[in-house]
Formats: structure tokens, C-alpha cells, sequence
């Protein structure tokens, strides 16, 4: 099969289009015939080895064939003995190390059935960008109805997810971009938009019960701010590095309002909530490039630009 393999830190032009074994599926795992790979600033770091974190990850000291891309909607394949959820022919959504691939294996608990409503493309977008607006909004920033929710970064591709989610957990959403996107944030539902080139959120506007930092440009000194007295902050942000999400999260100690940083887990039952709301209606996934897989080094480029307006997929 041909897969986009990784073998040293840097850019992505090191990248190679190979031909490779197709993986094997083990006990507890599907193989999944990928129809669509959606891109993620993990994606940018895993080849740049920066975070340092990601070294553990992809490989230390170098990535050794390695296989990029994380996000995938396509047909299963095979499964393993132990898999009792999914059968072959089964037209899945997921999160599989590996995805930038004709064939990707992962445990069964990172995939659902495909939303009956998206295409190939549309559901690849949907996995880590919208699990992570999912599990920020619901789990660590605790939305309730009526809050007043800041999601900065919300025409990237967390970002366009969280204004929809937040929405339908019933927040009044504030959305941060710049002017190219400002029609984009409101079309997603957010009742307010800042345009970031004209004004700064953190200068003296109104205050919000929660703000998902998507971009990490601002200190939490900054975003207190823009917080009510008992306010919390989710710091959402790889490309600020780990330095900013944990001085933020130390200087939270000493004060009412609250920096809390959160990972994304890929599991079943949040992709099954995540299909409810786009079946439903209420969430759309914003698909920005398209990309053929022997363009994934251009694609991968584009994500590490930090400026794609939602996902960026890759076609098989
Ligand atoms: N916690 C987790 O487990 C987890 C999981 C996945 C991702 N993440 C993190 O989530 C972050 C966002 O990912 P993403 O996929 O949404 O990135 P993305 O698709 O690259 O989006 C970035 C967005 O930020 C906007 N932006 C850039 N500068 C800005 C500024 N000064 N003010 C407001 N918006 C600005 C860009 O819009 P313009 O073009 O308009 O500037 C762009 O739309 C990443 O840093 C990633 O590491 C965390």
C-alpha cells in the first residue's frame, strides 16, 4: 500500500511517498481502507519533533517509518478476533495512528459508524478537532446554559467545532478571528464576532464565564482580564508549547479564576455524541483544502501555517 512515511525531524519536504506493507490488525483492532485524512497541528509538530513531547510519540532520537496523520472516515477492512462492535464493509469515522495511508489499523473504542449526512471528506474532518472542542466545552470548561463562552482561533479547525458545539450546549459564543473569517464565525452560529486585527478581547470589552484559547497569544494574566471573578481558561495550544500551558496552570493556584489545561481522548462513545449533533443538524464540519495523498507534504506545510479556515483534508 502507499502510505506518507516520516524518517527524520524538520520539514515537510522530507516526507516520502512509499510503498509499504499494509499493517497487520491485531486482536482488538479494525483495519480501516482509508477514503479521507484530515490534518491536525499535531500533525506539523509530529514532523517539525517540536514539542519536544512528541519525540516520545513519533520517535527518539529520529522517527523510524514513521506513518503521518491521525484522522480517518473510510470502509473497514478486516477486524480482530476480540471485535464485536464493527464488521467488514462498516463505513467508519475515526482517530488511527497511521492515517495518511491506503490502510490504517486502530482499537476498535476509536471509531463510530460514519454520520449518514457527511461525505468521506466531511467526516475524516470531524475526529480530533471536535472531540477536543467536545471534551474542552463539556468536560473540563463545564458549559452551562446561559454562560457567556470566548472560543479565540474560532474559524481554525478546533475552533469552528467549538463555536458549534458551544452553541448547541447553549452558551452565548463569542468568536475571535480575523476579518477574512468574521462572516465564516457568525454563518457557524456565534452571537458575537471579534475581528482580532481591529480589537484586542482582553482590553476592557465584556467578561466570560470560559474562554478556549485555540492560539495561545495571549498570557493568562491577559486573558483574566476578559474573565468573570470565577472565570476559567482552557488553554488550547500546542503551538505555544508546554511552557504556556503550565505557567498558566501554576499562576491559577493563587487566584479564584482558573486555567485549565485538558487532553483529547479519542473514544466511541463522544464520536456517537458527535454524530448525533451532525446528523442533527447542529454541527457542520468546515472543510477548508483538499489535498491527494502525494501532496501531503504541501498539505501538512499549510496546517503549520497556523492559518487554515477548519480542516484541511487529504483525499484517497
Ligand atoms: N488539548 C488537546 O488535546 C488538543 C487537541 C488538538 C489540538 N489542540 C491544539 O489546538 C490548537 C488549535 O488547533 P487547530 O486545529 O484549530 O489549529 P488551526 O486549524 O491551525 O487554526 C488556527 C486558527 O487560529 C486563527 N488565528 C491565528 N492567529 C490568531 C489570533 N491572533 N487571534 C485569533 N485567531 C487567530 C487562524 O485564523 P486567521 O487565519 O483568521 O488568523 C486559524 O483559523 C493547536 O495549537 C493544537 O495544538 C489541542
Amino acid at each position: 500500500m502507499k502510505a506518507i512515511v516520516q524518517n527524520e525531524y524538520g520539514s515537510p519536504e522530507a516526507l516520502q511517498l512509499q510503498e509499504i506493507d499494509k499493517p497487520e490488525v491485531k486482536e482488538t483492532q479494525i483495519r480501516v481502507r482509508v477514503r479521507a485524512a484530515a490534518l491536525n497541528a499535531g500533525d506539523y509538530f509530529s514532523v517539525r519533533g517540536s514539542p519536544w513531547l512528541v519525540r516520545l510519540m513519533v520517535g527518539f532520537p529520529k522517527p523510524k517509518n514513521y506513518i503521518l496523520g491521525w484522522d480517518v472516515a473510510g470502509e473497514v477492512d478486516e477486524v480482530g478476533k476480540k471485535v464485536n462492535r464493527f464488521h467488514p464493509g462498516d463505513i467508519v469515522f475515526g482517530s488511527c495512528q497511521g492515517a495518511l495511508a491506503e490502510y490504517a489499523c486502530a482499537a476498535e473504542e476509536q471509531f463510530a459508524i460514519k454520520p449518514t449526512n457527511l461525505t468521506f471528506e466531511q467526516a475524516a474532518a470531524v475526529p480530533t478537532a471536535a472531540l477536543t472542542a467536545l471534551q474542552g466545552l463539556r468536560d473540563a470548561g463545564k458549559v452551562q446554559a446561559g454562560q457567556r463562552v470566548l472560543i479565540n482561533g474560532a474559524s481554525g479547525g478546533v475552533g469552528t467545532f467549538a463555536v458549534q458545539i458551544a452553541k448547541s450546549l447553549g452558551a452565548e459564543v463569542t468568536g475571535v478571528c480575523s476579518t477574512r473569517n468574521v462572516d465564516l464565525v457568525r454563518s457557524l452560529g456565534a452571537d458575537h464576532v471579534i475581528d482580532y486585527t481591529q480589537e484586542d478581547f482582553t482590553q476592557g470589552g465584556p467578561r466570560y464565564d470560559l474562554i478556549l484559547d485555540n492560539v495561545g497569544n495571549r498570557s493568562f494574566s491577559e486573558c483574566r482580564r476578559a474573565l468573570t471573578p470565577r472565570g476559567t481558561l482552557l488553554p488550547n495550544t500546542g503551538h505555544a508549547g508546554m511552557g504556556y500551558v503550565l505557567t498558566a496552570f501554576a499562576r491559577s493556584v493563587f487566584v479564584r479564576q482558573q486555567s485549565r489545561p485538558f487532553v483529547e481522548t479519542p473514544n466511541t462513545q463522544d464520536l456517537l455524541v458527535l454524530k448525533d449533533l451532525i446528523e442533527a443538524g447542529k454541527v457542520t464540519p468546515v472543510l477548508d483544502k483538499m489535498y491527494r495523498l502525494n501532496e501531503s507534504p504541501k498539505a501538512i506545510a499549510y496546517v503549520g501555517e497556523g492559518h487554515a479556515r477548519g480542516k484541511v483534508v487529504v483525499v484517497l
